[in-house]
């Protein structure tokens, strides 16, 4: 009796280890612990034992059928607990290659040039101070300039940058001049949303700080990054802007991708785009840095990759590129 009981225990549990389904552990359970199965009979033939063997086997024979009942259990919440992790039918098992997001390819490609042209890739805060991202650059506390720039204050007396200008102060209080940095990132700025605002996106910001550095520099620099990235030649304009941080100030234009300078709605037909201010760096922000404005001169830059990642991709509303939205990514031919 104790070896028929031990071998049923045995045999229903190799049968449980290759269920696969739980209709497959039913079936067993039926088999093993059902109304028609072996333990089964076991049990009403209990009656017609003598009152010796009643005593000797009737609790080893319940205790198996317990025991066997419990295997069971225990097999359906293992499967159970497999199958949500595993098998779980509510996830899509289609795998499909993924691709890189397009400002993520856009900010590389820029930061590879620099790369390319000597450039360090230097990282910054998203929470910075106000002194980083206004003070330092120029910008003091009611100066006008700061209406340009809707910023998020915090509780805690910081902000959430919103430029990443900021991390030419940071480059060169660390490195000191000469100086060749680029940095990329998010900024924030309290927009209200449409097609071509966001309260999120992202820029790459540039600095050269040496002997003898001019805007033609900056011209140079910005051509490359620009016909690398969008892989044509590019023609550049060079037009008068205003940025406390640079004197003088210039807003760079390329000319339209789309209509080559015709004049389309891309460009709102003007035949240019706005893509990169910059300039040469303003003394005080030098000064700010550490660095001497008598001995060295520079320039900076601060390109919109968010911006740049619309044209190349000819992505008409800025807010798809913050929607988390994979299926939007699909209609990109972006490797
Ligand atoms: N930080 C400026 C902005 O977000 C862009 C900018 C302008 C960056 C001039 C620069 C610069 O480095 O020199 O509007």
């Amino acid at each position: 009796m104790e070896k028929e009981l031990e071998s049923l225990i045995t045999s229903l549990k190799s049968e449980l280890k290759k269920c696969t389904k739980e209709a497959d552990i039913l079936n067993v359970k039926s088999k093993y612990v059902g109304k028609k199965s072996r333990i089964a009979e076991i049990m009403s033939s209990l009656k017609e034992m003598s009152v010796e063997d009643k005593r000797k086997y009737g609790s080893l024979i319940n205790n198996t059928k317990k025991e066997m009942e419990n295997i069971v259990i225990d097999s359906l919440e293992s499967l159970e607990s497999k199958t949500n992790i595993v098998f779980d039918d509510t996830i899509d098992y289609d795998v499909e290659n993924g691709s890189l997001h397009p400002v993520t390819i856009v900010a590389k490609e820029v930061t590879d040039c620099l790369k390319k042209m000597g450039f360090t890739v230097v990282n910054g805060p998203e929470m910075e101070s106000e002194y980083y991202n206004f003070e330092a650059l120029n910008v003091p506390k009611d100066h006008p300039a700061r209406d340009m720039q809707d910023t998020y204050y915090l509780d805690n007396g910081m902000l959430l940058r919103t430029q990443t200008s900021g991390n030419q102060i940071h480059a060169m209080e660390k490195y000191g001049a000469p100086l060749k940095v680029c940095s990329p990132g998010r900024v924030f700025r309290n927009e209200d949303l449409d097609a071509n605002h966001e309260n999120t996106f992202f820029q790459v910001e540039g600095m050269v700080i040496d002997k003898e550095i001019s805007i033609e520099n900056l011209l140079y620099v910005m051509q490359q990054i620009l016909s690398e990235v969008m892989q044509c030649p590019i023609t550049l304009r060079l037009r008068p802007g205003f940025f406390p941080f640079t004197e003088p100030s210039y807003e760079i234009d390329m000319e339209c991708t789309i209509c080559k300078g015709k004049g389309c709605a891309t460009c709102k037909n003007s035949g240019w785009i706005e893509i990169v201010p910059g300039g040469m760096v303003h003394p005080n922000v030098l000064r700010a840095g550490g660095v001497d404005p008598e001995k060295y001169t520079g320039f900076a830059f601060g390109i919109g990759l968010t911006r740049l990642a619309m044209m190349k991709y000819k992505i008409s509303d800025i807010r798809v590129l913050n929607s988390g939205d994979i299926r939007y990514l699909k209609n990109f031919d972006i490797k």
